[in-house]
């Protein structure tokens, strides 16, 4: 790659044809409204062509280092090649029959001696499915309507019982959106409020183990225990934590036991392979064994086994098991925290540019001297970053393809995007910002 500053990339030419014609063809532009034309400036990649690596490339052959790969969902690489041999493998013997695959048994085995605790396994493609079956299996299990969910955090689901607790509630219904109650997840009074108010009504509590802030030490031991003594069950959705806080997630960072756990993202290195763990007397609900018994209708879906997917879990556990995967990643975010806390205090920007503490997933706020959250510096920020060959969404998140020599380019081409952010931050960010701001996925007006 070339050095930072000496080579801007301004050709964007087919990407602009891209946006052209995508928003005609796929509602949103794109298959999950975080990868939409709204949340990246104009000047950037429309489209990616191919990864490698840490790297991919846009439809004009730019060449970038990605920073929060496939959304997260990528732990080991883009194109990674033991996963892609035994994906390949797989795809040879045939990818889905009308019973289910015996590999189904061996991922199955292989997950849950992972998740201290647990004792089965469900699959599907999608976290939004895994998530939205544990809220069914929670208000089967209790016999309860409501759902808590934490207000401060971005993303559940794309199913109603999630959507209507956000401001896009279009479609719908408010008896729904009703069903789910919020608190603050970094304060535990809120949660007891909730209990307070709701003492016997709530299903379960669905959270990320940890998100924004470095929780008080017990905090999620103390919670847990203060759902269970509502009668709540606790569902961590480690979809992003999974593989990342730890291997497999924060269930055995913490050493906690939830009722039901939800994974994906990178657990099969950016293939399509989700799952939920649970107690056996939570997931068994979804069984057809105990004959007499209420049917419950858990996730059932044509393409859940689909052995190509599950043989790239498997691949990816293989390589975690070989390798300090974690280790790596991590030491690769801490470089990253490190540098950029450095690059920030050079460029007096310490009340501008604010750094999260994850170095599993290190993101970066932006703001104006009156302390907002500005989306005007953030997409100039990024312009800038993406201009020098970075694709940078305000997240680094590390994977164990990224190098200490991609960190550091990074680094570098923060440094200078910094010199830029200043002068938006003094002049207003509109001199220097090409096309519009990012806009939040979670609004009620396009
Ligand atoms: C914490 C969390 N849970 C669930 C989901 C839903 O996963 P998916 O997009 O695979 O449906 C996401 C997606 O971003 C997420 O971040």
């Amino acid at each position: 790659m070339a050095e930072v500053a000496s080579n801007l990339i301004t050709n964007f030419k087919r990407s602009d044809e891209y946006r052209n014609v995508i928003h005609d063809l796929i509602p949103g532009g794109a298959h999950t409204y975080s990868k939409g034309d709204d949340q990246f400036p104009i000047l950037s990649p429309a489209a990616i062509t191919h990864g490698k690596g840490a790297r991919v490339w846009d439809p004009d052959g730019n060449e970038y280092i990605e920073c929060l790969g496939g959304l997260a969902s990528i732990s080991l690489g883009h194109a990674y090649e033991p996963v892609v041999e035994r994906v390949i493998q797989e795809l040879h013997k045939g990818n889905n029959f009308s019973r289910p695959s015996v590999i189904e048994r061996e991922v199955a085995e292989r997950f849950l001696a992972n998740v201290p605790g647990h004792d089965m396994i469900k699959f599907a493609k999608n976290g939004s499915v895994v998530t939205t079956a544990a809220v069914k299996l929670a208000r089967a299990f209790t016999g309860r309507k409501l759902v808590a969910r934490p207000i401060d955090h971005p993303f559940y689901s794309y199913d109603d019982w999630f959507i209507g607790s956000t401001d896009v509630k279009s479609g719908i219904p408010q008896d729904i959106s009703a069903l789910t109650v919020t608190y603050r997840s970094d304060d535990m009074q809120s949660l007891r409020d909730l209990f307070e108010q709701y003492p016997t009504e709530i299903a379960c509590v669905i959270s990320e183990p940890e998100k924004f802030n470095v929780l008080p030490e017990n905090y999620l031991a103390d919670a847990i225990e203060l759902a269970h003594k509502h009668g709540t069950l606790w569902i961590m959705d480690e979809m992003i934590t999974g593989y990342k806080t730890d291997y497999p997630g924060s269930m055995k960072r913490y050493n906690l036991v939830p009722d039901i756990a939800t994974w994906g993202k990178g657990i099969a290195n950016g293939f399509s392979f989700c799952c939920m763990t649970g107690k056996k007397e939570v997931l068994e609900l979804g069984g057809i064994r105990k004959s007499g018994n209420e049917k419950l209708f858990l996730v059932s879906t044509t393409h859940g086994g689909e052995t190509c997917s599950i043989a790239a879990a498997i691949a990816t556990m293989d390589e975690f098991e070989k390798q300090d995967v974690v280790g790596h990643n991590q030491k690769l975010g801490q470089l990253f925290i490190d540098g950029s806390k450095d690059i920030i205090a050079r460029n007096g920007l310490q009340n501008n540019i604010r750094n999260m503490q994850f170095n599993w997933h290190a993101s970066l706020g932006y703001f104006d001297h009156e302390g907002n959250n500005s989306f005007g510096l953030r997409t100039l920020f990024h312009q800038e970053m993406i201009k020098r060959g970075v694709l940078f969404q305000g997240v680094f998140c590390p994977h164990f393809s990224h190098t200490e020599e991609e960190v550091n380019y990074v680094l570098q081409a923060m440094d200078e995007s910094c010199v830029i952010f200043k002068k938006g931050l003094e002049d207003g960010y509109e001199r220097y910002l090409v096309g519009e701001p990012i806009k939040p996925v979670f609004r009620k007006y396009i």
